[in-house]
């Protein structure tokens, strides 16, 4: 394992294989490697607010031995205009880890240079590694392979290029974005080909109609994100095609789950009757935040002492 968890494609096929064997063991057994975190402390910044995120990692890391410290960055130095570098160094010599949920990318990225330990990605405007990744096994575990179509609604978002990053890691057989090409990032076509050595079909279809066609998996989040609420008349009023209700999973020709990493905006990017129904898996989803990210920190800390 590399020393961060900062983007989705920090991480092989192997090490996720690696990953999902773990979590399923620590989903069987919670108290597994209970004293395994013995002795270390993990910092959790937190920017932006978060219920599954926060709650599952800081219980996670109690469960595994460790103690958790929780902070927003303006309540450190940061907010004050320390430096990123500076912080870090300090840092390095109290805790063991940290967990960073926040806007800009590129700070997440600077502070796992500098910090000597794991730094995890709870979230930024760009990539949220640690969704896709319960995800991923939520997915392995309802099909036991990636032989399998996923169809991403709504907006091309962090959620959806994590999402499109770890399952091409994964070979997943078919991909397909489903949404308004304004807010849509090109360049995942070219890092889905490469991450999938070429094995994962990737396409755009903007007909959300044709684009479910045959699909096991519909996967939605919400229209508006954290940090984006200055487009967010443009952005709902773009997205209300690719709304998932009953009509759309009707017309998969399937039994399809439908994901959605939650919190949803119910109505808006999926109707109450698709979230509320058996195909819906998204309280899976939740629950194995805590279980893929126990699995996590396990790995990330098996050579540290
Ligand atoms: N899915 C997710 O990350 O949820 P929170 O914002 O509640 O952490
Ligand atoms: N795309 C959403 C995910 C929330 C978990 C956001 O960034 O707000």
């Amino acid at each position: 394992m590399q020393k961060n968890f900062i983007s989705s494609r920090d991480i092989s096929k192997e090490e996720f294989l690696a990953l999902f064997s773990l979590s399923s063991e620590l989903k069987k057994n919670r108290f597994l490697y209970s004293n395994f975190l013995d002795g270390k402390t993990i910092l959790m910044i937190f920017d932006k607010p978060s219920t599954r995120t926060k709650v599952s990692f800081f219980v996670g890391i109690s469960e595994l031995g460790g103690a958790a410290l929780p902070l927003q960055s303006n309540e450190l130095q940061l907010g004050r205009g320390e430096t990123i570098e500076d912080t870090a160094r300090v840092l390095s010599r109290y805790v063991h880890g940290i967990v960073i949920r926040t806007y800009n990318h590129d700070n997440v990225v600077k502070l796992g240079d500098y910090f000597r330990y794991p730094v995890i990605n709870a979230l930024t405007n760009y990539e949220h590694p640690c969704q896709a990744l319960a995800d991923a096994f939520t997915i392995f575990e309802k099909f036991s392979s990636f032989d399998v179509k996923v169809v991403y609604l709504g907006d091309f978002n962090n959620v959806a290029r994590s999402l499109m990053m770890t399952l091409a890691i994964l070979q997943t057989r078919e991909l397909c974005f489903s949404g308004p090409l304004e807010y849509y990032d090109k360049s995942i076509e070219k890092v889905v080909e490469e991450l999938s050595k070429g094995k994962t079909k990737f396409y755009v279809e903007t007909n959300p109609e044709k684009a479910v066609k045959g699909a096991d998996v519909i996967y939605s989040d919400v229209w508006v994100s954290m940090g984006f609420e200055d487009t967010k008349e443009e952005r709902e009023k773009l997205m209300r095609p690719y709304q998932v209700n009953s009509y759309i999973m009707s017309l998969t020709g399937k039994n399809t789950y439908f994901m959605h990493c939650l919190p949803a905006r119910r109505g808006e990017e999926v109707t109450d009757e698709v979230i509320d129904s058996p195909q819906s898996i998204v309280f899976d989803q939740a629950e194995n935040r805590l279980h893929t990210q126990k699995a996590l920190l396990i790995k990330l800390f098996e050579n540290i002492q």
